[in-house]
């Protein structure tokens, strides 16, 4: 473990966010959990306080523009400093994109979008001072874009445009900033995303998720431990030289070079 290093992960409270945060308390000494449920925050920081690092819990709703700075200020009362910011938070509507409205697309925007990129600039002269890293989650919808989730690809997209705009500044400042692009990930979100996928291939749930990784030619689907690892090297001082970047694990489900 890093002596005295401090890592914020958004979206704490479950899926890729929470395996996150219980794979960085073996890296670094505290880990700052930020989502909206509290007593879910909490059971994430009873995992990382087992682990050995110290826990703080920010329930806290992202797309509150005003909520960024604050979250940033009670961190750096507490710890004086900031090592590592892992912008994981997201819960982009899956929707065709000729039913979406302009609200639900506003919605997904002002978490994902501008929830990660205001918490980034907040956390930013902290992030110099410490030489620290920055990952934001990007999704292969972004690199295979389809009526049925065109938000979700959209955004996505504008995210590994977001954490390469950063990672220029990065280069000036002493900011590491990269990207992961995870393909289907079993979490909740993962689940919900076959409440509609199922019936539009005339499946029920469980037979769906049984089709779907063949249907989209991967062998299974990921875990979150497993975007967890890679996050947790990509802020690791073994990737230090690594920026601008924006890793895909996908099982393989993007074909293309
Ligand atoms: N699972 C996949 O297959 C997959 C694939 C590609 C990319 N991703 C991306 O990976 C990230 C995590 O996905 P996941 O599958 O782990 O999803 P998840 O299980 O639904 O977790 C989403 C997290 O975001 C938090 N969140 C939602 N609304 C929030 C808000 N307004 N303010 C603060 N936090 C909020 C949730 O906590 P609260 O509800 O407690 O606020 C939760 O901790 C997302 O950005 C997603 O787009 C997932």
């Amino acid at each position: 473990m890093r002596s005295s290093s401090v890592a914020i992960v958004t979206g704490a409270s479950q899926g890729i966010g929470r395996a996150t945060a219980l794979r960085l308390a073996h890296d670094f000494s505290a880990v700052v959990l930020a989502a909206r449920n509290k007593d879910e925050l909490q059971k994430t920081a009873a995992g990382v306080n087992a682990a050995g690092a110290e826990s703080m819990v920010c329930a806290l709703d992202l797309r509150e523009p005003q909520l960024a700075e604050n979250l940033v200020n009670k961190v750096l009362d507490r710890f004086s400093r900031i090592d590592a910011l892992l912008n994981i938070a997201g819960a982009v509507p899956q929707i065709d994109l000729f039913k979406m409205t302009d609200a639900q697309w506003e919605d997904g925007l002002a978490l994902k979008l501008h929830g990660a990129r205001r918490l980034t600039i907040c956390a930013w002269d902290a992030l110099k001072a410490s030489k620290g890293s920055v990952v934001l989650i990007s999704g292969s919808a972004a690199l295979d874009p389809k009526p049925a989730f065109a938000a979700v690809a959209a955004i996505n997209a504008a995210i590994i445009v977001l954490a390469k705009a950063f990672a220029e500044q990065g280069i000036k400042d002493g900011v590491q900033v990269n990207s992961v692009i995870p393909g289907a990930v079993m979490t909740a979100r993962r689940r919900s995303f076959f409440e509609k996928w199922a019936p539009a291939h005339n499946l029920s749930i469980e037979d769906a998720m049984e089709k779907f990784p063949e249907e989209v030619g991967i062998a299974r689907f990921g875990k979150p431990e497993e975007i967890a690892d890679l996050m947790a090297f990509m802020v690791s001082p073994a990737a230090k030289w690594m920026t601008g970047a924006s890793v895909r694990m996908d099982g393989g489900e993007i074909k293309g070079i």
